[in-house]
């Protein structure tokens, strides 16, 4: 099939390259030409494990190319997904001004029939929305008709081409026949390969399965988060915990992760959107409420920690562990470690920050940061270390070199990804999200 991908971000480019490994022939299209420029000269313009093998792979073999010209992009595709950034408005609500924007263009420029797919987040009425501005377009009277559906995508960052090639199900709604055909057809190769489970609906159907599915997620961390705060005033182990409730096959070990919170381009937009969307409907989503501000607050605790066994902040040496918002990636969006860093500094610490991958990102996004190429350098001399991101090689400090190494003993492990009860042992006063506070 002849697929068209407008928005070729983290969502966008996995999904150009994945409908691409499955033999369509494929156009990705961004209006950032500096962005297509990188991606036309072999380059990746952001971290993604296997992405840059993949893209290699379909564009030597033809079957991916890239373009800044929206009407070449939509002229080529009998299948138009839509990949553009719904980032929060201040309201809280997304922004869907560029999806809008992405309806119009195709509107105007569709010279077939065509189905215009949204993958990005958006709330449970945007399908609808769309409709409403295809028709103003009034695209019939050139006798062509635009078909919509959604389609969203269930990839993590720092795992995106895993998560799409090999997904635990695929979710497209529309209530036209000719875009459900298609849509068979572009993961008909998948579907054959793995036997994924489909889910045919409607379109506010499969709208709210992404945001319902992802608000889940970000519900059951905040949920250990909380379970944490207890596991602290009994001695209990959260992990520990963690692992009991997830041999529940109806609960499951995934996403009980205690920690310093969630961050992401997904889940605090996410959550956010669907409490928007639960107001506008006339329901309060309560549970959701609850979910963001255990979120938010868990960096407060962290900080709390670190003011317990410092006493005062300010002129401390603080290095913080993991800028990116998880491992695997580069991505600093609502990233846990920087929202941690702008608290201390705030204070009046002295923030070095490392990360393996994340610097360069850094270096664009918060010049204002002390960035630490190497891990022993940014610890050395620290009166303080706080993990952000459960990178290995933080995992793997060594409890006797990293003592030696401090000016004061202290470490806050933001992701219990450290062996608590071996820096214990190194007379390192460690400190875990939800551990038992005297063993780590
Ligand atoms: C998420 C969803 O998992 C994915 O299905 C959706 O398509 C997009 O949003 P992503 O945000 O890329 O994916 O990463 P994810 O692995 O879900 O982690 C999100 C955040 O939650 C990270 O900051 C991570 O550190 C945190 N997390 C995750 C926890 O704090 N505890 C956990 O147990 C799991």
């Amino acid at each position: 099939m002849r697929i068209s991908v407008v928005g070729i971000g983290h969502v966008g480019l996995v999904t150009a390259a994945c409908m691409a490994r499955w033999g369509h022939d494929v156009v990705g299209m961004d209006d950032d030409a500096a962005k297509v420029a990188t991606l036309q000269d072999g380059g990746v313009p952001f971290h993604e494990p296997d992405l840059p093998e993949l893209l290699a792979e379909v564009t030597d073999a033809g079957r991916l190319r890239y373009t800044t010209d929206v009407a070449e992009a939509v002229a080529h595709a009998e299948i138009v997904f839509v990949c553009v950034g719904t980032p929060s408005l201040p309201g809280g609500g997304p922004n869907l001004s560029y999806v809008e924007r992405v309806g119009r263009d195709v509107a105007e420029h569709a010279t077939h029939d065509v189905v215009l797919v949204e993958k990005s987040t958006v709330p449970a009425n945007t399908g609808a929305r769309l409709s409403q501005v295809i028709e103003r377009e009034d695209v019939a009277a050139r006798g062509v008709t635009v078909h919509v559906a959604s389609n969203p995508e269930f990839l993590r960052e720092g795992v995106a081409v895993q998560d799409t090639l090999h997904p635990d199900r695929v979710v497209y709604g529309t209530s036209s026949d000719f875009a459900r055909d298609r849509l068979r057809e572009a993961y008909a190769t998948l579907v054959e390969q793995d036997g994924t489970p489909v889910v045919e609906t409607n379109v506010p159907t499969a709208e709210l399965i992404k945001h319902a599915s992802n608000a889940f997620l970000a519900t059951k961390i905040s949920f250990i988060n909380q379970v944490a705060r207890i596991c602290e005033r009994v001695g209990a182990d959260v992990d520990e915990v963690a692992d009991g409730m997830g041999l529940d096959e109806r609960i499951g070990r995934q996403f009980l992760n205690a920690g310093i919170g969630y961050g992401g381009s997904c889940f605090p937009k996410d959550v956010d959107a669907f409490i928007h969307l639960a107001r506008q409907v006339g329901e309060d989503f309560k549970i959701l409420e609850h979910v963001r501000e255990v979120n938010v607050s868990q960096r407060t605790r962290v900080l709390d920690a670190l003011r317990d066994e410092l006493w005062h902040l300010d002129e401390k040496v603080v290095a913080v562990l993991g800028a990116a918002f998880k491992p695997g990636t580069d991505d600093l969006r609502e990233a846990p470690g920087i929202h941690l860093a702008k608290m201390l500094a705030a204070e009046g610490a002295h923030v070095r920050i490392w990360d393996p991958v994340a610097l360069d990102a850094v270096e664009r996004e918060e010049p204002w940061l002390t960035r630490v190429e190497q891990l022993d350098d940014a610890v050395a001399g620290a009166h303080a270390v706080v993990v952000a991101t459960e990178w290995p090689q933080v995992a793997a400090l060594d409890p006797a070199q990293l003592k030696a190494a401090m000016a004061y003993p202290i470490v806050v492990d933001g992701r219990n990804c450290m062996d608590g009860a071996a820096m214990v042992d190194a007379g390192i006063h460690y400190r875990g999200i939800g551990k038992p506070l005297d063993v780590g």
